[in-house]
């Protein structure tokens, strides 16, 4: 960079000194030429940027091909499923579904879903886990509904209850996050369920057991059949995490949790992966020329080169204001050379010094609040059994904010991504239609690979009226990736919605993508200066 900018200096300077040798009278006709041109070129580009901005407005991310090298979907439309056997290969891995024993319909609605699209031919094992035991009912019609082995589990006191819940202190925290209107704040079960996803289940027997896991909620829908192995072809491209749908936590869940995860990081000299980028803004990146009324005039500095070129050229009409003023004496302004200067220097006289760019700051960072939705997550067991993970559960339990404030789950592993995972190893399934409570992503369909539905031989669930439902899948678009995927009537994608989480998983993933340095002002405005002065001297 210093190298760049010394030579954009030195052109800069060289460019000046040419015009100077120009034949005076040549200069008027020019300068009309170029006002014209540059007005043509400045109502273009307004219009350009006003149309660009409508689109962002309402963006349409769901109709945009998704391919990378770091991250593509696996495959595009169906795979030959009648040629999978049932001895063939199968990963390591399990669903894990938490439940409550009143919850029986809504697992069995989930399991109806992920037989008929995905595990009538698969056959993974279930492991349910409860805080109390599972009754035999719900055992029994749990596993007449697959053919796939089923487990049942009991998680262990000290991972459910909190060690202090009946104290006044914890009983206060909660019930206070119910006057603040905090989302399911007040639910001292839905604290304790946050915190077992954060710090627990991935040490339960039953689930450490498998390398691999996918987590499933009650009341969960799935919209395209999955042929493929997700978990095999995870290992295969070097993934450890998945995720279906990314959105944005509300600030008050969450209030100390970036701050603290900062914390632990520095704590622990731990260097940050690139998925982190995914999860913060960086305040530095953005600079506002913040001086009266040269706001309007130059608003952002985006990049290096503009703050570089901005102090030039600070620095060149301050020389001149200086060399006018003693060469008029008394600063008569009748005498100034034309007009033109005389604005530059009414703009110069109104900076005493060169302005200083701010950028608000916490570490140069702030956390976007974004996350992978951790209730549908396929991902590797051992990417939370781990000591670094473990130490970072320990340390957000020792604050107190699993009830102090009412961390999700889903910002902690985001987080915890940020210093575990490249983002080469984390996969959007993008193949997968999913919805849990109202929010939904479901696909397009492939134009390739539109395979037709095979039932699995020794299949038994769901009956022929939800076969008859999928028949009729959506029509296939060039830029669809599912496969038989029949999206809600009147569906508007979370990939749509005006949060622009995706457009930034995106952005990050795309080929070509450079990380922008940290913006150094002050070392920018030394070299400015420096090599103006140097500049001097030479003529
Ligand atoms: C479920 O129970 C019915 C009888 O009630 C039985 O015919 C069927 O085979 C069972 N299905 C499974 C998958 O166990
Ligand atoms: C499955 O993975 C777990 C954890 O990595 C491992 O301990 C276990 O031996 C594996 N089981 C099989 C059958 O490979």
């Amino acid at each position: 960079m210093l190298h760049f900018t010394k030579q954009r200096i030195r052109l800069f300077q060289k460019r000046s000194i040419k015009i100077n040798q120009i034949h005076l009278k040549i200069v008027p006709i020019l300068i009309i030429i170029i006002t014209f041109i540059i007005a043509g070129s400045i109502i273009l580009i307004t219009n350009s940027v006003k149309s660009s901005r409508a689109n962002d407005k309402n963006p349409h991310r769901s109709l945009v091909n998704y391919k990378s090298k770091k991250d593509s979907p696996f495959i595009e439309g169906c795979a030959d499923i009648s040629a999978l056997k049932q001895d063939d290969l199968r990963a390591n891995a399990t669903f894990v579904i938490l439940a409550r024993n009143n919850e029986l319909k809504d697992v069995l609605s989930s399991m109806e879903s992920l037989e008929r699209h995905f595990n009538q031919w698969f056959q993974y094992p279930y492991v349910f886990l409860n805080n109390v035991e599972f009754d035999e009912n719900f055992q029994k019609i749990v596993k007449n509904n697959t053919n796939a082995k089923v487990e049942f589990g009991l998680i262990p006191s000290n991972h459910w209850k909190f060690e202090n819940e009946d104290s006044w202190e914890f009983k206060e925290s909660v019930e206070i996050q119910g006057d603040q209107g905090i989302m399911y704040g007040p639910l001292k079960n839905y604290h304790s369920m946050c915190r077992f996803y954060s710090g627990f289940f991935h040490k339960h027997e039953l689930v450490r057991k498998y390398k691999w896991y996918w987590r499933v909620e009650p009341d969960v829908k799935f919209f395209c059949d999955l042929t493929y192995d997700p978990f095999l072809e995870m290992e295969k491209h070097g993934k450890k995490y998945g995720f279906t749908i990314m959105i944005k936590e509300l600030w008050e869940t969450v209030p100390n949790l970036f701050r603290l995860t900062n914390g632990f990081i520095k704590e622990q000299g731990l260097k940050k992966k690139s998925s982190w980028d995914l999860f913060v803004e960086n305040i530095n990146n953005k600079f506002i020329y913040n001086r009266g009324d040269f706001d309007s005039r130059y608003g952002n500095l985006q990049n290096e080169d503009e703050i570089s070129d901005r102090f030039l050229e600070l620095l060149k009409i301050q020389d001149l204001l200086k060399k006018t003023k003693k060469f008029n004496g008394q600063n008569d302004d009748s005498k100034l050379p034309n007009d033109e200067i005389k604005e530059l220097i009414t703009k110069a006289s109104t900076t005493k010094k060169l302005p200083k760019l701010k950028g608000e700051e916490i570490n140069g960072e702030r956390y976007n609040l974004y996350h992978f939705w951790s209730n549908f997550e396929i991902a590797r067991v051992d990417l939370w059994d781990n000591p670094i993970y473990d130490e970072y559960f320990q340390y957000l339990e020792r604050t107190g904010g699993f009830y102090k404030e009412r961390w999700g789950d889903a910002p902690i592993h985001s987080l915890a991504l940020g210093f575990l995972l490249n983002l080469e190893e984390i996969h959007y399934f993008r193949d997968i239609g999913y919805q849990h409570t109202t929010i939904a992503h479901c696909p397009s369909n492939s134009l390739k690979n539109q395979l037709i539905y095979k039932q699995s031989d020794n299949f038994q669930f769901p009956n022929k009226k939800q076969d008859k439902f999928w028949e009729n899948y959506d029509s296939p678009k060039s830029y669809g990736v599912g496969c038989r995927c029949k999206c809600p009537s009147g569906h508007k994608d979370i990939e749509d919605s005006d949060n622009d989480f995706l457009q930034k998983w995106f952005e990050l993933n795309s080929d070509g993508y450079h990380k922008p340095r940290p913006i150094n002002i002050n070392r920018i405005e030394r070299l400015v200066r420096k090599t103006y002065r140097n500049g001097q001297f030479d003529r």
